[in-house]
């Protein structure tokens, strides 16, 4: 780096340093809150043996997960959505991955769970969990999206917040045995190119997956974030099928078998398929291309104060690798400034994004744009119409607005 460069840098941050944060008069103004004794410190907290298990403050009651009311028929076959705008990092806490289930959640003591394989292998095999304990497990951390994730806004903007909108994803640290030691135990016959990944809940959900998919990167997962999986999640076991769409990670994982071609399922056939302009449909569009979106200001998250040092922030992830750079305009995409990426960089995995700036108070049109590790950008929704047309349902990657006006509120548009 020159002189000149580290220079401005410098010069850069100390702007921003010095901006006078309002860390206001507080003392001078003898604010009570500084001066006078408050009730938690007067008097005791609460003891060791008051939270067995550990809960958010009672402040933090609207950081919770959320359906919406017209696109639940009915609660056991519905979705409810991570409130994206609420948190920070990369990882999404286990009380607030969003849950989509088709049957409702199935509960049951996992001494009752068996996993087996069976099919085309030289032997069926049939696990208890114990004896998945006994594999080698790995640890690895990944997005989970749903096909559907903004799949309402095919035809404009619609929901208002990105919880709804982008609120179908979860990014959780999963520990499992890599699902190609399993098919190994088991032995696969030459001709077993295809698996049929089976839930034991009531939905008998069933998705078929290529071979070699299975040998790569699947994790036949019993942790998240360090602790058993939720009930909603899968309990006791589920699929982690990397960078691919939410509805193949099967939960409540109870059958593996191994065929020889697709088995042309329901979840592959009218649903999970993506209509074109033509009106045909294009089938096994598994990868969830690259995405992010700015989840600070954002609709349940507008800027609070009038103007001044305003902080942007987002997130961003790609079923085909990792994110190195993300680009964010506040101006409708007049002017683009690279994103500040914070955190781990893990293969199809979240990343945060901040972009930091002087807010002069006017109107702003925020946007994002993911750029991937294999080079691919995130389009535009009208550059994903143009060959999707807006019937589509499934896979909507395009780029979100939000509209910012002069108080700081924010709204979901769009502007071509
Ligand atoms: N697995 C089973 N057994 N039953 C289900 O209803 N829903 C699928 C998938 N696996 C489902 C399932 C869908 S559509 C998605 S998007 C993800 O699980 C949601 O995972 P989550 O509930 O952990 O967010
Ligand atoms: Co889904």
């Amino acid at each position: 780096m020159s002189n000149k460069t580290s220079r401005r840098r410098f010069l850069k941050t100390g702007i921003v340093a010095g901006t006078g944060l309002a860390a206001s008069n507080a003392v001078a103004e003898g604010d009570p809150l500084i001066t006078q004794k408050q009730p938690w410190n007067q008097d005791l907290g609460s003891g060791v043996d008051e939270r067995p298990y550990g809960m958010p403050s009672a402040f933090e009651v609207d950081v919770k997960r959320r359906s919406v009311p017209w696109l639940t028929a009915d609660p056991v076959s519905s979705i409810n959505f991570t409130p994206l705008h609420e948190l920070d990092g990369i990882i999404t806490p286990n009380g607030l991955c969003f849950e989509r289930h088709h049957g409702g959640v199935a509960e049951y003591d996992p001494a009752s769970h068996r996993l087996m394989i069976n099919g085309l292998v030289d032997k069926e095999l049939v696990f208890t969990m114990e004896d998945i304990m006994r594999f080698p497990r790995e640890n690895r951390t990944y997005f989970l999206e749903c096909a559907a994730n903004s799949g309402m806004e095919w035809r404009g903007s619609q929901l208002n917040g990105c919880q709804f909108t982008h609120g179908m994803i979860h990014n959780v640290m999963y520990t499992g045995v890599p699902l190609r030691l399993l098919l190994e135990e088991a032995g696969i016959k030459s001709n077993g190119k295809w698996l049929l990944a089976e839930g034991a809940d009531a939905s008998g959900m069933t998705r078929s997956i290529p071979m070699e998919k299975a040998l790569d990167d699947c994790l036949v997962a019993f942790k998240m974030n360090g602790e058993s999986l939720r009930p909603e999640q899968g309990y006791p076991l589920r699929l982690v099928v990397p960078g691919w769409e939410g509805n193949m990670w099967v939960k409540w994982l109870r059958r593996i078998e191994v065929g020889d071609q697709p088995w042309h399922h329901r979840e592959e056939t009218s649903k999970y398929t993506d209509l074109l302009k033509d009106g045909k449909a294009r089938r096994f569009t598994w990868v969830m291309d690259a995405k992010s979106v700015i989840t600070n200001p954002s609709p349940q998250a507008p800027i609070l104060h009038s103007k001044g040092p305003t902080i942007l922030s987002g997130v961003a992830w790609s079923g085909r690798g990792t994110i190195p750079r993300v680009d964010v305009t506040i101006d409708g995409g007049k002017n683009w400034n690279t994103a500040r990426m914070s955190g781990p960089s893990f293969d199809k995995s979240m990343h945060r994004f901040y972009y930091e700036f002087n807010w002069n108070g006017s109107d702003l049109l925020v946007q994002s744009r993911a750029h991937d590790s294999t080079g691919y950008v995130q389009p535009t929704k009208d550059e994903l119409r143009f060959i999707r047309g807006k019937n589509s349902i499934y896979h909507n990657n395009g780029i979100q607005t939000w509209h910012i006006n002069t108080k700081g509120v924010a709204e979901n548009v769009e502007i071509s």
